[in-house]
Order: structure tokens, then sequence, then C-alpha cells
């Protein structure tokens, strides 16, 4: 006679060869069939417990229970009060007419599986099952990291993570502006990146648990672009800025010329400021031969660009502007000029007062 012959009783069968190992259960027990069999094996819901959470598992008992005991697959954990198991994490809560109560402390994925209950009642033997089903929080485990990159590459980002339920991954953009994607899948795959495409990534990792969230940078290289350059117009003996703007990944260095000459700090009444994007050529006091033709170029290590601006003279005020009346403002920067008008203003009243005389 084979007691496990049939596959689909084997919990059941283990259960009853472990009593038997224990003299709990008398050797000429009859083998019920399967379909008399299920009124005595019952299965409760599954428990659903969390990774480093305490799980209870309640038996219920009977008057008529003579020997009990709850197995881990086909150890046992508990024969009565008596402890089997050598694990610490595993302890007797309560051992009553009504309940036989086990718990096990810090649960962990091993742990997972099915613990039965059984019972021997003076007649026949009957098992509770229980599937334990642990949760463990994600964790990403891998991430790409930050990166720059050529405008035009290929770029893969990566994000691997564990957890139970295996997690589910999705990638968003977070700045300069908040963009999603459609992909749920460990890898991000951007073809051809864009200067546009730069900035953080964020990949989240997330289960029924919780979720795990992580970022990384991408910087995107590309040579130097200059905004179109504005003529300036300046006065003798006035300040004038020319002004350069250069976009580029990294910041571009400027670089200044007028014809073929190279322009430098170190020019007398000339400064020249960098900040940023931006460059500015400033002649403080301008005379007749700044005027000119100023080329700006930017460069960085990908390339470089260039722009030229012309510093051109604007004619102070004349005396044909101050002959127009009252509304006619006269330059606050008044020296030679000023004098000169005064000078043609008292001629003509002197002409015209002449004649009477
Ligand atoms: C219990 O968990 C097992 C294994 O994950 C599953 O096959 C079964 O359907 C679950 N039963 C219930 C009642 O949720
Ligand atoms: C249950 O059995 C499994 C497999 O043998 C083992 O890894 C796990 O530690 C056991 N858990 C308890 C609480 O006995
Ligand atoms: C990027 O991928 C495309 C399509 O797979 C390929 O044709 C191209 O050569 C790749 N570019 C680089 C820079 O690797
Ligand atoms: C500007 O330069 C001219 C000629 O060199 C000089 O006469 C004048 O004083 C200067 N002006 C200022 C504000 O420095
Ligand atoms: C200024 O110089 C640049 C470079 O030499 C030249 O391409 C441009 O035509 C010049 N601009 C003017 C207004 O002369
Ligand atoms: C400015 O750019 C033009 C092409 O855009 C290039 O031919 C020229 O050599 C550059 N000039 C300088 C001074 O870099």
């Amino acid at each position: 006679m084979s007691v496990c012959g049939d596959f689909a009783v084997s919990w059941r069968c283990l259960v009853l060869l472990s009593l038997r190992l224990l003299f709990l259960v008398p050797a000429g027990l009859p083998v019920r069939s399967q379909g008399d069999s299920q009124s005595d094996n019952k299965v409760m819901d599954n428990i659903t417990v969390r990774q480093g959470e305490t799980v209870f598992l309640r038996c219920p008992q009977g008057n008529a229970v003579t020997h009990t005991a709850w197995l881990n697959r086909s150890s046992i954990l508990y024969a009565g009060e008596d402890k089997w198991s050598v694990d610490s994490r595993v302890t007797l809560v309560a051992l009553t007419q009504e309940e036989f109560t086990i718990k096990i402390e810090n649960v962990d994925v091993p742990d997972e599986g099915p613990y039965i209950c059984a019972v021997q009642t003076r007649s026949r033997p009957r098992t509770t099952s229980v599937h334990i089903i642990v949760q463990v929080p994600p964790r990403i485990v891998k991430l790409s990291n930050d990166i720059a990159v050529n405008e035009g590459s290929n770029v893969t980002l990566m994000c691997f993570a564990n957890g139970k339920p295996e997690p589910t991954i999705s990638w968003r953009r977070l700045s300069p502006t908040v963009q999603g994607f459609a992909s749920e899948d460990e890898y991000l795959e951007i073809p051809a990146i864009s200067r546009h495409k730069a900035g953080t990534y964020e990949c989240t990792a997330a289960n029924d648990v919780s979720l795990d969230v992580q970022t990384l940078d991408i910087i995107v290289n590309y040579p130097p672009s200059v905004l179109e350059g504005r003529d300036v117009g300046v006065t003798l003996g006035q300040q004038g800025v020319l002004q350069c703007e250069a976009e580029a990944e990294p910041l571009a260095k400027f670089e200044w010329y007028r014809d073929d000459k190279r322009i430098s700090n170190g020019f007398d009444g000339i400064e020249i400021e960098n900040t940023g994007r931006l460059s500015m050529l400033t002649f403080f006091n301008v005379s007749a031969t700044d005027y000119g033709n100023y080329t700006c170029v930017a460069v960085n290590k990908l390339g470089s660009a260039n722009t030229s601006v012309v510093l051109y003279e604007v004619i102070e005020p004349t005396s044909s502007t101050l002959l127009q009346g009252p509304g006619a403002v006269q330059d606050g920067n008044s020296g030679g000029p000023g004098t000169h008008t005064s000078a043609c203003l008292w001629l003509v009243i002197v002409t015209q007062l002449l004649p009477k005389f």
C-alpha cells in the first residue's frame, strides 16, 4: 500500500508521514480518497506579510484533539508545545483547547510557502494549510551613472530593481520641464539625443508595497552658436559696450578681434567681461580710432562660431537742433560746441541790431 501514491495529496501525505514518524498517527489508519478528505483538509486564505514583519499562524483546535503540530512544508516547527525548529524567530504563542498559535518574527523571503497545521483527533487526522506570501519593497540596485554625451549620440539609460512582487519601472524627465515616457522597461532609449533632451531623469520602481526613486543627470554637449551681434553707435569720449551671446555646452570661451588682431584685457581703456553665455567688450572712453568692425569668437571643445559688430560714431547735437526752439534740449556735456553756438547767436543779434544805428 502506498500512502503517497497520488501527487495531488502530497502535502497531506507528507504531514501524515511526519506525524507517523512522531507516532502521532496509528500506522493502520486508513487512507481516504481525495474527495472524502476535502472536508478534513482546509485551505485558509493566503497571509501576505512584509519582509521584516511578524506573522501569526493560528490553528483552531477542539475538545477531541489528541495531538497537534505546525509544519513548514514537511519539517515540524512545533509538535504540541515541543519546539522542533531550531529557528529562534519561531515561538509558541498559545496552545489551548481552542487554538494552537505560533508566530514567526522578522519574516524573510525564504519563509514564503505553505505552512500546515496537522491535528489528530480520536478518530482521524485533519490538516489546515496556509500560504505565507512575503512582500519586499522595491529597491533600485543598478542605475546608469550621470553622463555627458555629444549631441547626436544614442543614449540608453538603465534601471534595475529588486522587490516582491516584481516592481514595475517607469521613467520621467524632471527638469528643465517634466516629461513622461511610455516605456515601462528597465532600459530607456534616447536615440540621437538633442540638447533639448538634456536634464535630470528619474527612474521609479514600484510594487504593492512601496516605491524607490532615483535620479541621474544627462549633459548634452554641443558646439557654440552665437546670436547675431548688434551694431553700437557711440559719441566720441563716451563709454561704448559691444555684446556677444553664445549658446554652448560646455560654456563657450570668448575671444574678441579687430580685423585680425586679438584684443585682450590689458589694452588701454578696454575691458572684456565674460559671464556665462555673455561676453561684453567695454570702451571706457571711445576715441576716433576705436570706431570699426569687431569680431567675437565663441569656442568650446566641440567647435566655434563668430559674429561681427560695428562700433560707429554718433555725432553730438549741432547748432541747428538748438535753433529749433525752446523744446530742443542741449546736451549736458557742453564744452567747445556750447561756447561756439553762443558766439553764433551773439553774431546774429548784433547783425540784426546794427542797421538801426
Ligand atoms: C495563494 O497564493 C498562491 C501562491 O501565490 C496562489 O496560487 C493562490 O491562488 C493563492 N490563494 C488565494 C486564496 O489567494
Ligand atoms: C521554512 O522552510 C524554508 C525552506 O526549508 C526555510 O528556508 C525557512 O527558513 C523556513 N521558515 C521557517 C520560519 O521555519
Ligand atoms: C544610433 O542608432 C542608429 C539606429 O540604430 C544608428 O543608425 C546610428 O549609427 C547610431 N548612432 C551612433 C552615433 O551610434
Ligand atoms: C577721453 O579721452 C580724451 C582724449 O584722449 C580725453 O581728452 C578725455 O579727457 C577723456 N575723457 C574721459 C572721461 O576720460
Ligand atoms: C566685419 O568683419 C567681418 C569679418 O572680417 C566681415 O565678415 C564683415 O563683413 C565685416 N562687417 C562690416 C560691416 O564691414
Ligand atoms: C567666422 O566664421 C566663419 C564661418 O562661419 C569662418 O569662415 C571664419 O573663419 C570665422 N572667423 C573667425 C575669426 O573665427
